[in-house]
């Protein structure tokens, strides 16, 4: 059951929260952090499990921004870390929702890793997190339609909706014929 918008408005006064359509660059976040020692491994790179506690925060904050409401982690994409993040680096984390659907957000969030002192940057990961918008009472809310603007926002749009029926046949909550825009880039033709 979806809560309405006015149950939800009337409870958190805010002027987005009538909003039923946004653009990326209201919920667009950075976060940067300097990796400590605490946060490293025996050979002084950055932990994996701490670069995803970072995307966790920077994905609930953008995804926060676009519905108003909190937000729980549905899923994370294969994350990759393809270079290592070293001691001593500043690690900025941009986020940008890429398509709002019912309850749920795709929250696209790119990783750069810098060596400050010697001009080193690093683009080192990249990562697809989904959110879902949730009251108090851990009801699911709906969320406001995101409206890409840009040429790559629009691109992110629409691969977002392959994605997301990739990784819900994966999750076993859609069935594989269900999944009409993915099954067409692999040109799978239906029974
Ligand atoms: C995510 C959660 C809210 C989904 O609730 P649910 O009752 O299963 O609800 P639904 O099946 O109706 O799914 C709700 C939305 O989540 C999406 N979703 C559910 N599971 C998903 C998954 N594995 N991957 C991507 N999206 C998923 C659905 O597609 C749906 O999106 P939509 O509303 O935009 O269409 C619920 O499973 C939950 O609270 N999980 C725990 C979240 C959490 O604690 N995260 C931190 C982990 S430590």
């Amino acid at each position: 059951m979806f809560r309405c918008w006015e149950t939800t408005a009337g409870k958190i006064p805010n002027k987005h929260m009538m909003q039923t359509s946004k653009p990326v660059s209201v919920s667009y976040t950075t976060m940067t952090e300097m990796v400590f020692p605490n946060d490293t491994n025996g050979l002084n790179g950055l932990m994996g499990g701490r670069l995803l506690y970072w995307m966790d925060i920077v994905a609930a904050i953008t995804a926060q921004k676009h519905a108003n409401a909190f937000v729980v982690t549905a899923s994370v994409d294969n994350v990759s870390f393809s270079q290592p993040i070293k001691i001593g680096n500043v690690v900025t984390l941009k986020a940008k929702i890429t398509r709002a659907f019912n309850s749920s957000m795709e929250v696209h969030i790119e990783v750069v890793a810098e060596d400050v002192p010697n001009r080193k940057v690093v683009e080192s990961h990249r990562a697809f997190f989904t959110m879902v918008a949730v009251d108090l009472e851990g009801n699911k809310i709906r969320v406001p339609e995101l409206v890409p603007e840009t040429a790559e926002e629009k691109s992110l749009y629409e691969s977002a909706l392959r994605r997301r029926q990739l990784r819900l046949v994966l999750a076993g909550r859609m069935k594989p014929e269900d999944a009409h825009e993915l099954k067409s880039i692999f040109d799978i033709k239906s029974k």
